[in-house]
């Protein structure tokens, strides 16, 4: 009969009970759905678990323009070497409206902005300020007058509903975090018969590397899945473009 509270007041034994409850779990906040000031860590998101906790940190740092262009934008990465057959393969028409969904530091931005004319849009969607801040001088810079800024959140791609022709995401979908709420927000946006065009990493045993295993959380079968489910149709898969460790998948609305 007192064996429980003698248990629970013996500071081993206290602790030992806390980790078989979980106690000692650090505590999940919820990411506010439009504070793409605030770091996605290991949160999360209306009551959804982060697929990937932390991926987006490697963003959030001082100095991330210049170190993540001098990666991002290196000639020996294969969708740079690419660049200009993966724009080519958009077939892309001057007026229409482009999301660059995860623009980054910029690398696809003249080509795209080329590709929809200057009486189409290119609208650069980025999640971390600093590149978002980065891509409206870029666009300056180059005088890309057809280029608009988008902040999205971990959650909300921030683009008006039906209102986007062709949506471009090079390398961003496995930072996606909460795809579950973030892919239909893409659905929403994209005009019915848009396109979304999805270059992302291979993520195959035995071809792929170790670490590209570990930071890539899926395969094409899975990102297939999780698109589809969202209400897209997988359109095709494009071939021509001699890439051998990405893969561009077409999805229609
Ligand atoms: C590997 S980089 C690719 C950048 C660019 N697409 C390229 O190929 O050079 C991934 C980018 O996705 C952005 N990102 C991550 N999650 C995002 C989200 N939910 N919405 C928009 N951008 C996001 C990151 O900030 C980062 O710039």
């Amino acid at each position: 009969m007192r064996a429980w509270p003698s248990l629970l007041v013996h500071p081993v034994l206290a602790v030992s009970l806390a980790l078989l409850l979980g106690c000692s779990q650090r505590p999940r906040t919820a990411v506010p759905a439009e504070s793409p000031t605030e770091p996605p860590t290991e949160r999360s998101s209306d009551g959804l678990a982060s697929v990937h906790p932390g991926i987006n940190d490697r963003y959030f740092q001082p100095d991330a323009v210049q170190v993540w262009t001098d990666t991002l934008e290196a000639e020996r990465r294969e969708v740079i070497a690419a660049r200009d057959e993966i724009v080519a393969a958009l077939e892309l028409t001057p007026g229409i409206t482009v999301a660059d969904i995860g623009a980054g530091t910029g690398a696809f931005l003249a080509a795209l902005s080329g590709g929809v004319g200057a009486s189409g849009r290119l609208l650069a969607v980025e999640l971390v300020p600093e590149f978002a801040a980065h891509l409206r001088d870029r666009a300056a810079a180059e005088g890309l007058t057809n280029v608009q800024i988008v902040m999205a959140s971990a959650t909300d791609v921030g683009l008006e509903p039906d209102s986007v022709d062709l949506m471009f995401m090079c390398d961003v979908y496995h930072h996606i975090e909460y795809p579950k709420v973030y892919l239909p927000t893409l659905f929403r946006a994209l005009r019915p018969g848009g396109q979304l065009v999805i270059v992302e990493f291979d993520r195959i045993p035995g071809k792929t590397s170790a670490r590209m295993m570990k930071h890539v959380r899926q395969d094409q079968a899975t990102l297939t899945a999780e698109v589809t489910a969202a209400g897209f149709v997988l359109d095709r898969e494009i071939e021509q473009v001699p890439l051998d460790e990405n893969y561009m998948l077409v999805f229609r609305k």
